[in-house]
């Protein structure tokens, strides 16, 4: 099996390239990649070069991505601009990323006769009011808030389209909030932990009663793993581990774990247009595939992401400034 892992330098795909790479010795991964400010080669660095190659390219690139799928079985698309609050200041290149270059990977799928799965976003569905018992299922409605949202809603249409159009082989994942290691510090997890390390509090956004339903990048690979092998051509899948947590709880639990006063923090402005509440149902996931995540303990997988920061400073400080530096601007 030959995977060609689009965005495999940024977070969540180095983690699933370092999964598969683990679980599945005999395939061969080629990650392709722009490196934008969020890609980072050392979150990849130290794999057998037999085993994984390393494309610098910008999925938008026709030419770049068409000689690239030409060459595997199937594709595994992570690539994206992924921050809500870069997508706020500046939303051009969410538009170019998620959408034209999700445009292109289908058009050389197409052209090529490969199979595609499609990361997304719970985001796409939009936010639940805090006591609606209903969690998100496949079927929603869409309803995106932002410009990363809606751009990451307009490819998983453009997926949908191009397999019932075209027939091309699909499937599609929405998973809710990641953490675990490798993730940019700009994202809420690793900012508070890197701010408290850096002797600073941490920033809760408004009044911190939003809730994101939390899941270790881990299970979220396992999850894709599950998908590839035993999953639908056509469907959707959604991939979350009851993980809902509000971000003041977060928020104090980092502080606790680090040996901190749990009520050491500031609020700063809000996001504008913030989602209240992200929930997954994912027991099409469990029930039809058989997957079950791993880091069911938050406190656990979370200490785990800590204590990896902690260790790792010489992977995040040459990110923190400018990250900082452009938080300072949006007075977040
Ligand atoms: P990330 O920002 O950490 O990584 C994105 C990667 O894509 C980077 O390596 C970057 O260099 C690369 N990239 C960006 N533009 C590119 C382009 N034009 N061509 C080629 N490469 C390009 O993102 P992430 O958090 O790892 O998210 C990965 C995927 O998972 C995204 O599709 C995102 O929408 C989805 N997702 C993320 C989360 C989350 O909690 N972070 C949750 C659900 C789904
Ligand atoms: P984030 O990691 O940006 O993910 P998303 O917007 O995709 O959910 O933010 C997670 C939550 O944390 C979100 O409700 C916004 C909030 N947040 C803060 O309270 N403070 C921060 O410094 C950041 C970056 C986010």
């Amino acid at each position: 099996m030959r995977i060609l892992v689009t965005g495999g330098a940024g977070f969540i795909g180095s983690n699933f390239v370092h999964y598969i790479y683990r679980e599945r010795p005999d395939w061969h991964i080629t990650v392709f990649d722009k490196l934008t400010y969020a890609g980072n080669r050392e979150n990849i660095a130290g794999l057998d070069e037999n085993r994984v190659a390393f494309i610098q390219g910008d999925i938008c690139d026709e030419a770049a991505i068409d000689a690239a799928v030409a060459d595997v079985d199937v594709v595994v698309h992570f690539a994206a601009e992924s921050h809500n609050d870069n997508s706020l200041h500046s939303p051009r290149p969410f538009v170019d990323t998620n959408i034209v270059g999700t445009y292109q990977i289908l058009e050389a799928v197409r052209k090529h006769g490969k199979r595609l799965h499609h990361i997304s976003t719970d985001e796409v569905y939009g936010d639940l009011e805090l006591d609606d018992p209903a969690k998100f299922t496949p079927d929603r409605p869409y309803n995106p808030s932002s410009p990363y949202s809606s751009t990451k809603a307009g490819s998983d249409l453009l997926v949908r389209a191009w397999a019932r159009s075209f027939k091309v082989a699909v499937t599609i994942s929405n998973c809710s909030n990641n953490y675990g290691p490798y993730q940019h510090v700009e994202k809420f997890i690793p900012r508070q932990i890197t701010e408290i390390l850096e002797g600073r509090k941490p920033k809760l956004y408004g009044s911190g009663e939003n809730v994101r339903d939390w899941i270790h990048a881990e299970d979220h690979s396992s999850g894709i793993l599950a998908i590839l092998e035993k999953g639908t051509l056509g469907e959707t899948y959604l991939v979350g581990s009851n993980g809902e947590k509000n971000n003041k709880e977060v928020v104090e639990l980092i502080l606790e774990l680090l040996g901190k006063d749990p009520h050491d923090y500031d609020h700063v402005n809000d996001r504008p247009g913030h989602d209240l509440r992200y929930a997954i149902d994912a027991s099409k996931l469990i029930t039809e595939l058989g997957w079950q995540p791993k880091y069911t303990d938050f406190r656990e997988g979370l200490k785990a992401t800590i204590d990896w920061y902690v260790a790792n400073e010489a992977w995040w400080k040459p990110q923190k400034q400018a990250t900082e530096e452009k938080y300072k601007e949006l007075g977040r």
